[in-house]
């Protein structure tokens, strides 16, 4: 099989250092210009009036009035909204999600877009959007477990089956000396990037040309070209910069589409930027689960069974179901196991990818059952996880591309200090009389790669040319690529230009799934390499350079020039050789995607271990996570001050999952109660006394030829864990449900 050699691809003096973020400068200064940032001659603002109940129909829009405000241009409501070239209900693909761009007067959710107001001014068009005092026909909504039918989904997350399973589960447990059934409920968590959603459109002769942030360029052009009925190429998109994805900018999103739509109807560029509480509804969120785990154990402390079932949610209107269940496929060696899922249908938008999509849910119900079992094994957890954790990936019995596991392990507990851990719950107190509780979690990511393409040019004056349409979301793909585009054409950065961020650049896939850098930056390599392999052939065919029949794979590229294999000491520059053969420049273009080969002989994962130390004030049920010692391992690093930050980055994700973040829905309304970043709560600087990541050492030979992993959603899974763990050895009480508020805690 055709397996590459990591350890053997040629790589220079970029790849691996920690280089500072190439647009960092420009971001702090305000140089980088975000999708709202633009402002094309003749613009017009459009604001978005959105629903105030989850379900019915609207019946009354006072148009008249909006229209009549100052300043007010147009209003676009269903009777003279453009329509659409496909119903925007039509999924003519798995990544196709049911949006509502005024194409009928049906509300399905709450902050659902019922009305477009387009003015002169962002003031003229907000207060016309006030004007509009919506009347509706309501219908009765569901937006409780409780209260909803379940049904079993036909499929979660991707296309995953809904049952699957090894091994007898119920012999299992029957045989199990000691057992756990425990039920963990997270609830429904919103994106909230720092940016949002945001668009700036405008027709030029019937082309299209748009900023907006977008995780996956090609993706949103084509779900555009569909519903506007027009040539992929002929829509343009920009999207430089993102002000935070986390899942939410994956796919282009209803009001992005209004923007068009609105820019169509008035003949004139117009900019619609998301209200911060409209975020709640129509761009996606995490579906709330409820998790019931039954494990066992034999009398060594032996996993016998595991039973994972996911009780979840989708909107009333599409599909999406939080797949929690597939880090159990992976973890922890058991002789059986399976996992369920049933699901109920909300009076809510549609969930979709966020954050770790049911691997952080999932990784915080496993890894608090798992400790629960460990503790009625009377077994210390980093032991019990030690004794338990996968060699193979249990499931399948397939073995793993590489695992550092155990060394990820070994190093965040030197490193936190675990082998202190008095094994007894509610057995330390620090001086103040505050309870102290340390915890562990096993984190874990699949090394997904997507299909990307990328383009690569050798010119005449010794620079180089990289172009890839990808995507920085802030996690440093402008960087981090750009290192893999210099060593692949053995360039001083200084001496590549280096493009990604358009749609009309090649197609690098999405950034998500913690996959880009993986996919994006293995088409860079291959486009590279075709490169200098065009230049090598030019250079060994002409008989006045000094490569001259060197043969096919006798030379070798450094800092610009070309020497042959067998004796370096002849070679010349990439200037030389094309100056000599008349050309501007070479190009090598090439493709990244996960090898079929690779992927059904083998299991794909990134891995780590985290390290929690909470503490909780006895009176009061005030909980503080007090240090965070997380160790990853995840192949290749590119860049380690980018990795160590992503890692970060996903911690402080974790830490919020356990004790901060929560949508809570009204249940007479099915309003968000909590729809705004004051009362959505998130962690701050001051929730985060002390965070640190171990970048361990792993060469996966095996994953593709740069041996990348992903590093950016890996952090959120194991954290949780690790904290709720924590906080039981602080008090001696499990809370299960997400997040741990102090409520939770209160008289313990
Ligand atoms: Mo992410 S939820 O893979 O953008």
């Amino acid at each position: 099989m055709n397996v590459m050699n990591a350890a053997h691809v040629r790589h220079g003096s970029n790849i691996g250092q920690s280089f500072a973020r190439r647009e960092g400068v420009l971001k702090v200064t305000g140089a980088a210009r975000y999708a709202a940032d633009h402002h094309p001659a003749g613009m017009l603002y459009a604001v978005l009036a959105v629903s105030s109940v989850a379900r019915g129909r609207v019946i009354g829009l006072d148009v008249a009035a909006a229209r009549a405000h100052e300043g007010v241009v147009e209003v676009m409501t269903p009777d003279n909204a453009p329509k659409l070239a496909q119903h925007p209900d039509e999924k003519s693909n798995p990544f196709a999600f049911r949006m509502d761009v005024l194409q009928d007067a049906r509300v399905r959710y709450v902050n659902q877009p019922i009305a477009v107001v387009i003015g002169e001014t962002l003031e003229a068009a907000s207060e016309g959007a006030l004007l509009l005092a919506p009347e509706y026909e309501r219908e009765d909504i569901v937006v409780r477990f409780e209260e909803a039918e379940r049904f079993v989904p036909a499929a979660v997350g991707v296309g995953a089956p809904p049952v699957e399973s090894h091994g007898d589960v119920e012999a299992g447990l029957r045989d199990a000396a000691r057992c756990v059934d425990v039920t963990y409920d997270t609830p429904a968590h919103y994106h909230n990037a720092m940016e949002p959603h945001a668009i700036v459109a405008e027709w030029q002769d019937g082309k299209l040309v748009i900023d907006t942030p977008s995780q996956g360029l090609a993706i949103a052009q084509g779900r555009l070209a569909e519903l506007f009925g027009m040539a992929p190429e002929d829509i343009f998109i920009r999207s430089p910069y993102l002000g935070g994805g986390f899942g939410g900018k994956g796919l282009i999103a209803g009001p992005q589409v209004l923007g068009i739509m609105a820019a169509k109807l008035v003949g004139r560029p117009v900019k619609l930027v998301m209200r911060r509480e409209q975020l709640y509804g129509p761009i996606g969120h995490r579906g709330m689960t409820r998790q019931h785990l039954r494990l066992g154990a034999d009398g060594e402390g032996g996993l016998t069974a595991i039973e994972h079932h996911v009780l979840t949610a989708s909107s009333r209107f599409d599909d999406f179901f939080e797949p929690s269940g597939a880090v159990t496929h992976s973890l922890y060696a058991t002789p059986a196991l399976v996992t369920r899922y049933e699901a109920v249908r909300l009076d809510t938008g549609t969930p979709l990818f966020v954050r770790a999509p049911g691997e952080a849910s999932g990784s915080v119900a496993l890894e608090g059952a798992i400790d629960e079992l460990a503790a009625a094994c009377g077994m210390d957890p980093l032991a019990f996880r030690l004794k338990n954790y996968a060699e193979v990936e249990p499931l399948t019995g397939k073995p793993f591309t590489s695992k550092a596991l155990r060394e990820c392990y070994a190093q965040g507990a030197a490193r936190f200090g675990w082998a202190d851990r008095p094994l007894a719950a509610r057995s330390m107190t620090d001086a103040a009389g505050v309870l102290t509780g340390w915890g562990v979690g096993t984190a874990t990511f699949p090394a997904h790669m997507f299909q990307a393409s990328a383009r690569a040019e050798i010119r005449v004056d010794g620079s180089g040319l990289v172009e890839i349409g990808a995507q920085d979301m802030g996690q440093g793909a402008w960087t981090a690529l750009a290192q893999i585009a210099a060593d692949g054409l053995s360039l001083e950065m200084a001496k590549l230009e280096f493009k990604m961020g358009s749609s009309d650049l090649p197609d690098a896939g999405i950034a998500g799934g913690s996959a880009h850098t993986a996919t994006a930056g293995n088409a860079i390599h291959a486009a590279t390499g075709a490169a200098i392999a065009a230049l090598a052939d030019i250079a060994m065919s002409d008989e006045e350079s000094p490569l001259f029949g060197a043969g096919n794979g006798g030379v070798v590229s450094r800092n610009g020039h070309l020497y042959r294999r067998d004796d370096e000491s002849r070679g010349e520059s990439y200037a030389a050789i094309l100056l000599r053969a008349g050309r501007d420049c070479v190009e090598g273009r090439g493709e990244g995607a996960a090898s079929q080969e690779v992927m059904e002989k083998y299991a794909a994962h990134a891995h780590g271990a985290v390290f929690a130390e909470v503490k909780v004030d006895p009176e009061l049920g005030q909980i503080r996570v007090t240090r965070l010692v997380g160790a990853f391992a995840a192949g290749r690093v590119i860049n380690p001050r980018m990795v160590e930050s992503q890692y970060l980055g996903g911690m402080v994700w974790g830490v919020s999952l356990a004790l901060h973040e929560e949508a809570i829905m009204d249940a007479r309304t099915g309003r968000p109660v909590n729809g705004n970043l004051a009362d959505y709560h998130v962690p701050v600087n001051a929730d985060i006394p002390s965070v640190e990541a171990i970048i361990v050492e792993e060469h996966d030979t095996v994953i593709n030829a740069l041996g990348i992993k992903g590093v950016g959603e890996i952090g959120i899974t194991g954290t949780a864990g690790a904290i709720v763990n924590a906080i039981w050895h602080a008090t001696g009480v499990r809370v299960r449900s997400m997040p741990v508020t102090l409520d939770k805690l209160l008289g313990v």
